[in-house]
């Protein structure tokens, strides 16, 4: 008798665990039990660059506070550390976990290929955020949302024909950010194609600050000490400009409006706004992060078994130091 009603609970304890682990995507839930495929909750990977920038930060906190499990899913996120390997293994991760969708943020737009086919093989739909990828079949991914990185640039570019027109000559440094990223290819091809159309801009340098402070304030410091006339520092981001504008002022000079050198920036975060209400950011290019909602917009299309458009560009506004307010920065979460 006691060795039936042993076998018995065996019996009853092996059929409540497989009831447990298993859901129709055969992907492991948490050990809350919260939720499964069938019950609604959506398993997410999310590869992330990094943590280079208040732009990232902003970007990161948009999909942590967008895929949560009150919201209905699982998010699996993975910070990259700026490193291309680190988010092709991330990927191969979220394959071997049998999630229900990618997202990539890439870091650069090409190298992407292999993984993608790997993704494609076994059916998972993968989403690009934020920058492009450049790959030789675009059925390896399924849609992308982000910004006209190149559109940034000529906004920029547009400001500055207005502003230096009656400018002999004009003298620009160029601080870049990620070589490679869809944000650097584009706000750089906006800066060059600016140059050749003006006979009287000059790049007197351009080197990358990799999209942080301390290298953007590194780049800057090297340059001043090369360059004595500089009129414009472009800047591919907000983070850079601080960094510039730490290592102009170092060196004596002064920044902004009325001063001597005329800051240009990206990403009109908070800090960059605020930056330019001060004065010393001239003109500032808005970067929207806010991409978990969007992402989780497709992510409900597909669900549906709707088709997303292929690709979806943000609405981005620019902002001057001479009529920007405070209202302005305080109506803006970034
Ligand atoms: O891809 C968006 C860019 O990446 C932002 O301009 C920059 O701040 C970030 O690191």
């Amino acid at each position: 008798m006691k060795k039936l009603f042993a076998v018995l609970l065996s019996a009853a304890m092996l059929f409540s665990l497989a009831a447990c682990g298993s859901t129709s995507t055969g992907v492991n839930q948490p050990e809350s039990g919260e939720g499964d495929a069938a019950g609604g909750q959506i398993v997410v990977g999310f590869s992330q660059v990094g943590a280079e920038s208040d732009w990232r930060t902003a970007n990161t906190e948009s999909m942590r506070g967008t895929f949560t499990e009150a919201n209905g899913y699982r998010l699996i996120f993975d910070d990259a550390q700026q490193k291309q390997e680190n988010q092709i293994t991330a990927i191969r991760n979220f394959i071997q976990q049998e999630v229900d969708y990618i997202v990539l943020a890439p870091i650069g737009e090409t190298g992407w290929d292999t993984v993608l086919q790997e993704a494609k093989d076994v059916g998972i739909p993968v989403i690009i955020v934020d920058r492009m990828i450049d790959v030789s079949d675009d059925s390896l991914f399924t849609c992308w949302v982000g910004s006209d990185f190149r559109k940034e640039g000529d906004t920029a570019v547009e400001w500055m024909q207005n502003v230096l027109a009656d400018k002999d000559s004009v003298k620009i440094v160029h601080l870049q950010g990620t070589i490679g990223s869809s944000a650097q290819i584009g706000r750089t091809e906006g800066l060059e194609a600016g140059v050749a159309a003006n006979a009287n801009w000059e790049l007197v340098a351009q080197q990358t600050g990799e999209f942080t402070q301390a290298k953007g304030q590194e780049v800057m410091e090297s340059i001043l000490k090369q360059q004595s006339e500089i009129d414009v520092v472009y800047c591919e981001n907000d983070n850079m400009a601080f960094g510039a504008i730490d290592a102009i002022e170092a060196a004596g000079k002064t920044v902004g409006v009325d001063g001597d050198i005329i800051v240009i920036s990206f990403d009109a975060t908070n800090a960059g706004l605020t930056t330019t209400l001060e004065g010393k950011i001239n003109y500032n290019v808005e970067c929207n992060p806010l991409h978990g909602p969007r992402v989780e917009n497709l992510i409900k299309q597909l669900e549906a078994g709707e088709t997303p458009e292929k690709l979806a560009y943000v609405d981005e506004e620019a902002f001057d130091a001479t009529t920007i307010t405070q209202e302005v920065i305080d109506a803006r979460s970034y």
